[in-house]
């Protein structure tokens, strides 16, 4: 049975600037994603898709058009009910890993874990075991600045993984990174996407595309491919 974790309708975000001038970024945006899918999202630079993935993600509101997420429509959720989504069934990957560079890798993990009253013990031990799971066992001591930049993707990644996220949300997460760590970081999405999390990922990089099953391009706000990846030609 296919299961639709997201699907938007009729997706319009509009910018309103001081000064009355206005943009819209996200003109009539739709298609639904299935559990297993591992989809690339291209397009050039300002097309619009931080701006759909910070929606996507909960980080922001449509401003107009439905967003179902896991058959719940939350478009016009609350901050508050927002943040519960986010903190339950939401993984995000950035292109700058965004650690905090003066607490050790499991402390960087785990942190989300605090704010559900989690005790230490506990924290280090599932600390310990995602980092094992991204190939960064033995590592839970060390900083941030003590390791690669390849190595501390896999910390962002085993930290988005702290709350069984059902999806992951991954914007240009290999901008920072040379090809071959690139690599390595796509296999790693592709093992996860194969344990059952759906995998949704930002890139201006054919080569990092080829790992998804299904690219959608964006152009101007508006979708202008959406399918098969082998079959998009450039
Ligand atoms: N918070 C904001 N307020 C006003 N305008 C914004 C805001 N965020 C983005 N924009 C505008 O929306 C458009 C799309 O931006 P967005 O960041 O979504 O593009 P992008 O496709 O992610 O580009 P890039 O590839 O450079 O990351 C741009 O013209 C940008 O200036
Ligand atoms: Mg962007």
């Amino acid at each position: 049975m296919t299961q639709i974790v997201i699907r938007i309708e009729d997706l319009c975000k509009t910018y309103f600037m001081e000064g009355g001038t206005k943009q819209d970024v996200l003109k009539h945006v739709q298609f639904k994603i299935q559990k297993d899918e591992f989809v690339a999202i291209m397009g050039h630079s300002g097309s619009g898709k931080s701006t759909l993935m910070n929606i996507l993600g909960c980080l922001d509101r449509p401003t107009s058009g439905n967003y179902f997420l896991e058959g719940k429509n939350i478009a016009q959720a609350t901050d508050k009910e927002l943040a519960i989504i986010r903190g339950k069934r939401i993984g995000f990957v950035f292109q700058n890993f965004n650690l905090m560079m003066k607490r050790s890798l499991a402390d960087n993990v785990s942190l989300p874990l605090i704010y559900q009253g989690v005790g230490q013990k506990e924290r280090y031990k599932k600390a310990v075991e995602l980092l094992e799971k991204v190939g960064l066992k033995g590592y839970e001591n060390r900083l941030p600045t003590q390791i690669s930049g390849g190595m501390q993707q896999r910390v962002a990644i085993a930290r988005s993984l702290v709350n069984n996220p059902a999806i992951i949300f991954a914007d240009e997460p290999t901008g920072n990174l040379d090809t071959r760590t690139s690599v390595e970081i796509m296999n790693l999405f592709t093992e996860l996407n194969k344990q059952g999390i759906t995998i949704v990922l930002v890139t201006h990089e054919e080569d990092i595309a080829d790992f998804a099953k299904r690219l959608i391009v964006i152009q101007d706000g508006q979708i202008s491919y959406d399918g098969p990846r082998e079959d998009y030609k450039t």
